[in-house]
């Protein structure tokens, strides 16, 4: 299963999806194909005429937006952020006043501060899951409404993973991967050694 393939199963066919930082509107063609209409948009106007050019899905409604701010109260329940950064993603669920059942996000960086300041949103972990396309993982986060207090293995390594087997290969990919930071580098680095320490604890 792909990046899209695995957001795409977390939907359910009654959600009224808007897909932000859509690029090729990958996700809303593989909606569109069990007859869900979605909203794809994106804050490159180029993209959005591309994706124009190349789509024609009545089911699909390309807009240009920054984040949600093309997005009217009511129009989307579940609001989709993936392939960009987690600063990113913060920046535009702080911009917005709409609220969302179901967010599912895949940032490339920074999972324990998403995990943290959604929560401070009032948006929590419903569930994860790992993802390995081209080689490479993504940790997939779906939220939803609520607030809670993690603990800080929660906050780091994440929580309710829904297949274990691909996680488990996710922490000793993590492990290894800081180890070899913490051999190269001079300095100590707390974080790093946290985690070295959270991850030996769990493996
Ligand atoms: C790497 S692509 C990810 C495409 C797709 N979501 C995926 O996961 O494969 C990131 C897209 O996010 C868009 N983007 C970046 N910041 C954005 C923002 N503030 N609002 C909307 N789109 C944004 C970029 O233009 C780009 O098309």
């Amino acid at each position: 299963m792909n990046r899209i393939e695995a957001i795409y199963s977390l939907i359910d066919d009654k959600d009224k999806v808007v897909d932000v930082g859509c690029d090729q509107a990958k996700l809303s063609l593989l909606l569109a194909k069990r007859n869900q209409p979605s909203i794809a948009s994106d804050i490159s106007e180029n993209v959005i005429n591309k994706a124009k050019n190349d789509i024609k899905n009545d089911l699909i409604d390309l807009r240009v937006s920054n984040g949600l701010s093309n997005i009217k109260e009511g129009e989307a329940d579940t609001l989709v952020l993936a392939g960009m950064g987690t600063h990113t993603i913060l920046e535009i669920i702080n911009n917005t006043k709409l609220r969302f059942k179901k967010i599912i996000t895949i940032s490339n960086n920074y999972h324990d501060i998403l995990r943290e300041k959604m929560n401070a949103f009032n948006y929590i972990v419903d569930k994860e899951l790992i993802v390995k396309e081209n080689n490479k993982y993504y940790n997939l986060i779906v939220f939803k409404e609520g607030k809670t207090k993690y603990s800080r293995k929660e906050i780091l390594l994440g929580l309710n993973h829904i297949e274990k087997e691909l996680y488990n290969e996710y922490l000793n990919h993590l492990l290894k991967k800081y180890n070899k930071i913490k051999l190269s580098s001079e300095d100590n680095n707390p974080k790093i050694d946290e985690m070295i320490r959270m991850l030996g604890d769990v493996i």
